[in-house]
């Protein structure tokens, strides 16, 4: 659908496979205009067509701070501040107790997830906090408020992620928001890593995002602060 009058404009890193890639396009399909980055060419490639030529998804690495700087420059130039803002972009680690993970993979998730976060908030806040409006979501997860065996190093990043926002909910001016989500499990390459054959059980991208993208379109400075989590989709 052609973005209407009432198109909002939204911003989603991580859009080239699951959850950023269903939510971009179910945002696409409600009338809205989106952004989305994430760092493979191909995959950016598909989903520029996917969408129709109407969406404008691009290569940025967002453990890049010139690249979210540049990548939010044009952003905001073409569709002005972000309405919504969804830090989706993450990655999760090799099963492994915490004493055996590589320094390297612990790094790694923490640029992406937490870094990552940091980078795009400060490239894009500046604009919103200027307009005044503005609701940023940065996934989480249920291993974002309680520890788990094996998949420590993505624990403790989201825990980070979930301090993060309700730090920033805390700084934000009134009629703006920071809310870490909990999007509930869905069947996408992150959960096969995690889950292996039993991701099968679990929702599509695509079927959780339909009931996902109306839910974040409603949130707003009410929920400022609150740990949310996406009611079950079935
Ligand atoms: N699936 C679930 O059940 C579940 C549950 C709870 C929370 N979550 C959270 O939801 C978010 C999305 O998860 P998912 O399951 O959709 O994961 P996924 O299928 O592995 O997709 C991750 C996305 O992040 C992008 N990405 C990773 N590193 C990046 C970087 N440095 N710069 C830019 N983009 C980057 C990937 O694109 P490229 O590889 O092209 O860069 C991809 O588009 C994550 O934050 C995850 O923690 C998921």
């Amino acid at each position: 659908m052609e973005p209407g009058p009432d198109a909002k404009s939204i911003v989603i890193t991580g859009t080239t496979r699951g959850l950023g890639r269903a939510l971009a396009l179910e945002f696409g399909r409600l009338g809205h205009r989106v952004s989305g980055c994430g760092r493979s060419t191909d995959e950016v490639d598909g989903l520029n067509r996917e969408a129709g030529g109407r969406q404008h998804h691009v290569v940025v690495n967002v453990t890049d701070p010139q690249s979210v700087a540049d990548w939010a420059r044009k952003c905001l130039e073409r569709d002005g501040p972000p309405d919504l803002l969804i830090n989706n972009a993450g990655m999760i680690n090799r099963h492994a107790p915490l004493w055996k993970v590589p320094l390297e993979e612990f790094r790694a998730l923490w640029e992406v997830n937490v870094i990552g976060v940091f980078n795009v908030c400060r490239a894009f806040l500046p604009a919103m906090l200027e307009r005044g409006t503005g609701v940023i979501v940065n996934m989480s997860t249920g291993a974002g408020v309680r520890g788990f065996a094996s998949i420590g190093p993505y624990c403790t990043t989201k825990h980070a992620v979930e301090g993060f926002t309700k730090s920033l909910a805390e700084e934000l001016p009134e009629g703006m928001a920071a809310i870490p989500f909990q999007p509930g499990v869905v069947q996408t390459d992150m959960l096969r890593s995690h889950y292996g054959e039993r991701a099968a059980d679990h929702p599509t991208p695509d079927r959780w995002a339909k009931v996902a993208a109306p839910y974040l379109l409603n949130l707003s400075s009410r929920e400022s602060g609150q740990s949310l989590r996406l009611p079950a989709v079935k």
